[in-house]
């Protein structure tokens, strides 16, 4: 299904020649600002920096047609690296620009810019916003792949300033997620990164960042002390905690980051791994649908005493062989210790005696395999086309969570297109969260415990009318879920008709501040294409 081919380092130089001869040819040759892009830009990359235009996988011969912008019939192609397809929701850009260095995305930004081509940074590809689709078949995607570099700074010879003395991890702004866990890991150390592995590290944490290991240190965005960051006029800024220049975007960068630049590097907290922190335990309750109350109910009461190691991660989904018509609840708890000891704390949902079960132990890293979510795992390739919207509260209502199960029945039951979509209720520790001022970071909803989101997945991702249908669903399954509360959407699990305030907090000096910040970094909004701010 990929349609892009990688240019080679060898024909790179060769493309202006190449494109003058395909203008020479053609009726019409007026360049789009996308050619003239592809004119100057080739000569000014890195050696390894890579090209990719949309090419047609059922037409082979026509290639030439497709080194030019989007006269693909059947409408435009996915990059080769989206979590997401559909058009709803996907960039699909004239060109790709595979970065290798941060001269690269510098020369790319300020081409775009000389020729009116608009751009869009990509790490993990599993952004879901609307928003994303607006950079259009004129656009350019640099995707930060290629940048996956790691250097760990240790303890004392860190130099990061007064405010952070402990061991820092200097990380390309291209690192996905479960390579990030596994250099850490080797090195022995870990801090907070999202879950699933294939994840972008910094397109996760520069949203706020949320996982297991949060309630022991904060999110991921806690983590950040200092970013190169290259500005939507190409100009490249360091930002550090002990650094009084650039506080301000330091500060915007934990939670509304995706605004104001392409990071180029981050460098964040690590911690070592300490003695008995090794191992977590894991198992997984499965109920049917028809005990929703009695388990949400036995949740309630455990968050009250969630200790910082504990994770409680809910999944809504067929599971045919526990029940053939409705989803059930897959309940997993996460523990920071032994199975063993993982029982005194899982004992009061254990005594519901639940109709499927499952448990094991495992190191750290392993962690995202047992959701799922590791980087060879089905929920880590490409899914045709899937939707997310987040709900954050701080509190299972359960007649909310009773409308919100049964409209998901009713999805499911309505068309079988769907039947791959599930829901998560995920309920990480917040001690961690807790402890950092809620002031001292753009993301703003460190009071909410709950993340919620249901995932609708369909297959045939160029179906319009299947996609008008996923959207009306999961604006029904949202509202019921919401129930009376506040509407509240952790950003990166945004759909990307949420309210400003929904995604950057209610309190009005945190929209100002980040419009301030926004005139002053980006004062030509080139960074709009993810929840945007203005
Ligand atoms: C299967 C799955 C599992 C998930 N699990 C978690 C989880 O455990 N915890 C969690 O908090 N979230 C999770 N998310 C949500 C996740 O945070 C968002 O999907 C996020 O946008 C993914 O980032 P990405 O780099 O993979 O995506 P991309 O689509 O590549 O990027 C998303 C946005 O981030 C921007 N961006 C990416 N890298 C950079 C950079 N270096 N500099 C500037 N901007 C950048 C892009 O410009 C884009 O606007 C999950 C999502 C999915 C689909
Ligand atoms: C598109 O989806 C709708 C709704 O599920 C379905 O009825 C229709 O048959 C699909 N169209 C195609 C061409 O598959």
């Amino acid at each position: 299904m990929f349609t892009t081919r990688p240019l080679t380092t060898l024909l790179l130089p060769l493309l202006p020649l190449l494109l003058l001869a395909l203008f020479s040819s053609s009726a019409t040759p007026t360049p789009t600002p996308l050619s003239s892009l592809l004119f100057t830009l080739p000569p000014l990359l890195s050696p390894t920096a890579e090209i990719y235009l949309p090419l047609h996988p059922s037409q082979p011969d026509e290639q030439h047609q497709h080194l030019l912008p989007n006269p693909i019939p059947g409408g435009p192609e996915p990059p080769p690296h989206r979590w997401s397809t559909s058009p709803l929701n996907t960039p699909f850009p004239g060109v790709i620009i595979r970065a290798a260095t941060e001269a690269d995305i510098v020369a790319t930004i300020r081409q775009a810019n000389a020729h009116g081509v608009p751009f869009l940074a990509t790490s993990g590809g599993h952004g879901v916003n609307r928003a994303l689709a607006g950079l259009g078949k004129e656009g350019v995607v640099i995707d930060l792949g290629k940048m996956d570099s790691f250097r760990l700074i240790p303890r004392g010879r860190a130099g990061e300033g007064r405010y952070w003395k402990g061991d820092v991890a200097v990380v390309g702004g291209g690192m996905r997620t479960g390579d990030l866990i596994d250099w850490l890991w080797a090195a022995g150390r870990e801090t907070t990164t999202g879950v699933c592995g294939c994840t972008g590290f910094a397109g996760v944490v520069l949203g706020g960042g949320h996982g297991l290991l949060q309630g022991r240190y904060g999110i991921g965005a806690d983590q950040i002390v200092g970013a190169r960051v290259v500005l939507g006029d190409g100009e490249v800024v360091e930002v550090d905690v002990a650094r009084e220049e650039g506080r301000d975007l330091l500060w915007g960068l934990g939670g509304a980051g995706h605004n104001f630049g392409v990071v180029s590097e981050l460098r964040v907290k690590v911690y070592e791994v300490g003695e008995g922190r090794k191992w977590w335990a894991w198992q997984i309750f499965v109920f049917a649908g028809g005990r929703l109350e009695e388990v949400y109910g036995v949740a309630a009461r455990m968050m009250e005493t969630q200790p910082e190691g504990v994770v409680v991660w809910s999944a809504w989904m067929m599971m045919p062989e526990i029940d053939p018509v409705k989803p059930v609840i897959a309940f997993t708890i996460f523990f920071s210790g032994s199975l063993d000891e993982s029982r005194r704390y899982t004992e009061p949902i254990s005594s519901l005696g639940p109709n499927g079960y499952g448990e094991g132990e495992t190191e750290y890293p392993g962690l995202a395999g047992v959701l799922g979510a590791g980087t060879d795992d089905q929920l880590c390739q490409p899914q045709g086309a899937a939707f997310m919207r987040g709900i954050d509260l701080d509190h299972y209502d359960l007649g909310a969570l009773r409308n919100w199960y049964n409209t998901f029945s009713e999805m499911l039951a309505a068309n079988k297109a769907l039947a791959g979509s599930f829901c998560m209720l995920e309920g990480y520790s917040m001690q961690g969260v807790q402890a950092v001022p809620p002031e001292s970071k753009a993301y703003p909803h460190r009071d909410k415990k709950l993340l919620f989101a249901p995932a609708i997945f369909y297959a045939d991702a160029t179906n319009s009318s299947l996609a008008q249908e996923a959207v009306r669903w999961g604006e029904a399954m949202r509202t019921a879920a919401f129930g009376t509360a506040q509407r509240r959407t952790y950003v990166n699990y945004a759909f990307g008709d949420e309210s400003l305030e929904a995604m950057y907090g209610y309190e009005p000096w945190r929209l100002e501040k980040l419009r301030g910040l926004k005139r002053k970094y980006d004062p030509e909004n080139r960074f709009r294409f993810y929840a945007p701010i203005v």
